[in-house]
């Protein structure tokens, strides 16, 4: 039978024919088109309330986090000055020049679990001099320290980041923490300045983001939350503005629903923070010991990724919801420093490195945070995806001298647009999707979006099309002025699991959707089965 999807699977290159019109879905075969129906259709509608506007998308949701773990850094980033591989002052060129397409806006470094036993003078001065630590959080592998802080604040400069730096706190001091800000942001004379200009570096490095520790409850020293909020205040003290820099001061906060943390935090520390830290991680299955392939699967998996990843929406709701307690002008950012899928590593790989592949799946589960991120930017105020190279949900892998872009990357490269734009509200009324085979029965939304709308006044809305089955006939009706033109790009893929590799790195990648009309401020599309679309309107 000749479906979309077995049509795209022959001829994965046919995605940038695909074409979009009133409420028909059709591939554009030279002399034949043929309709999308695989699985069916269903119908929803989105009413985007263009006349309308709920404040302004932080543009740090879309922000990124390298640690040093598995080969993010060392690999991924770093090859050193010497690699054949062509790179600017280490730092390997095919990786800026795609990291400086998504507009990050900021990175968090140097963990991370890693952060607590990072010293920052290991990686400073001559790279021949620096110590060699085991990394014992990660593989325990040798850390070279050849990336330290000078390498970080060069790669935030060379792809346009503000860099947001993890102190350590359970075996570091405040006292270490307070020079590791002065040698980094004063610009007076001073012995740490000084050190700074004769380790390469003239000027200070503006340093906007600063964390006292990371998961304090866990890695960070196993603290209770009534002790970490003591510590945070005490190291937070000597957090000191140098020079004119301005900081904002995030403390360690929760992972998922432990909302107990966040009650202590904000009831005994709030008035010390600018901003509090929630971590969630989407396992398939759940269970830490059996995380699930990121792979091999069925739909069994595919929609319990869909449900758990939503849950996302209900943490934020309830950790918002305890700081609204305490902090009713939201002044305190929530800030969603690590989220993202965590499956088995790759057979064959060190499972202390957390490489794993990223499919359609990924993609679809990029697509639904961040609309629920841009949907809470009222309290949200920063997210970064763990991690940015070949660890976890990754925007990029590398091998060796290669590279290609994932799933996910495209996402965050067709949401950019988000970016400090205006919030605008969104009904969507669309049918449940259900999955017999699951234990629970529970059922998910089959279609989720978001809306805002740029300083230049164009209309963006990113819609997510969670059914592997179905296509999804859409109208969106928009409100308030006269909308007269609209384009928009697709991902998508032939198989929930389609990957991009070595062998074949666009098998998912954009394309655009043609031949899209608006008709009384309505746009028809069909989107078909687990596909991200992103539309512009003017
Ligand atoms: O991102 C991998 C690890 O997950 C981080 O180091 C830690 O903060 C979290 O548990």
């Amino acid at each position: 039978m000749s479906d979309v999807r077995t049509v795209l699977k022959k001829r994965p290159q046919l995605l940038a024919l695909i074409t979009a019109s009133v409420f028909s879905f059709t591939v554009l075969l030279p002399g034949s088109y043929v309709r999308a129906q695989a699985g069916g259709t269903f119908e929803a509608v989105l009413v985007l309330h263009a006349d309308q506007s709920k404040g302004t998308i932080n543009r740090n949701l879309y922000g990124q986090f390298a640690e040093h773990l598995g080969r993010v850094i060392y690999d991924g980033i770093w090859v050193g000055e010497d690699s054949p591989i062509p790179n600017t002052r280490g730092i390997r060129n095919d990786i800026i020049v795609a990291l400086k397409k998504l507009n990050i806006p900021v990175l968090r470094w140097p963990g991370g679990c890693f952060a607590d036993e990072y010293h920052w003078r290991d990686g400073v001065g001559p790279r021949d001099k620096r110590p060699k630590r085991v990394n014992t959080w990660w593989g325990n592998v040798i850390e070279t320290n050849a990336f330290g802080t000078h390498e970080f604040m060069d790669l935030c400069e060379l792809i346009g980041a503000d860099a947001y730096v993890g102190g350590n706190v359970a075996s570091g001091t405040p006292q270490e923490m307070e020079e590791w800000i002065e040698y980094m942001t004063s610009d007076s004379n001073s012995t740490l300045a000084n050190l700074r200009r004769q380790n390469g570096r003239e000027k200070p490095w503006k340093l906007p983001y600063f964390a006292v520790g990371n998961e304090n409850w866990g890695c960070g020293g196993n603290m209770r939350p009534e002790y970490y909020a003591d510590v945070y205040k005490r190291y937070s003290t000597f957090i000191k503005e140098y020079s004119g820099n301005h900081i904002t001061r995030i403390a360690s906060g929760a992972s998922d629903s432990n909302y107990a943390w966040t009650e202590v935090m904000m009831s005994q520390a709030a008035k010390h923070m600018q901003g509090l830290s929630l971590h969630y991680y989407t396992l398939p299955t759940g269970d830490w010991s059996k995380k699930g392939s990121a792979t091999q699967f069925g739909e069994d998996a595919w929609h319990s990724t869909m449900a758990r990843t939503l849950q996302m929406d209900e943490f934020i709701q309830k950790h918002s919801a305890i700081m609204d307690k305490y902090d009713p002008q939201k002044r305190v950012g929530l800030m969603v420093d690590e989220w993202g899928t965590w499956y088995d590593s790759e057979p064959g790989t060190n499972p202390g490195m957390l490489y794993q592949q990223n499919s359609m799946r990924d993609a679809i589960v990029a697509g639904i945070n961040l609309n629920i991120f841009n949907q809470h930017s009222d309290r949200v105020q920063m997210a970064n995806i763990a991690q940015m190279v070949n660890v976890l949900q990754s925007m990029i892998l590398t091998n060796k001298e290669k590279m290609i872009l994932t799933p996910t990357y495209h996402v965050f490269e067709m949401y950019k647009v988000h970016q400090g734009a205006t919030l605008i509200p969104l009904d969507v009324t669309a049918p449940e999707y259900t999955f017999s085979g699951t234990s629970s029965g529970a059922s998910v939304p089959s279609v989720h979006a978001s809306a805002s709308r740029d300083k230049a006044g164009k209309l963006h809305i990113s819609i997510v099309n969670l059914d592997p089955n179905r296509s999804a006939r859409i109208s969106i009706r928009i409100t308030g002025p006269a909308v007269a033109n609209v384009t928009g790009r697709i991902l998508t893929a032939p198989a929930m699991n389609t990957v991009n590799t070595f062998d074949n790195p666009d098998a998912v990648s954009p394309a655009p959707l043609r031949d899209l009309k608006v008709q009384n401020n309505q746009v028809g599309l069909t989107l078909p089965s687990k596909s991200v679309v992103v539309l512009e309107m003017s």
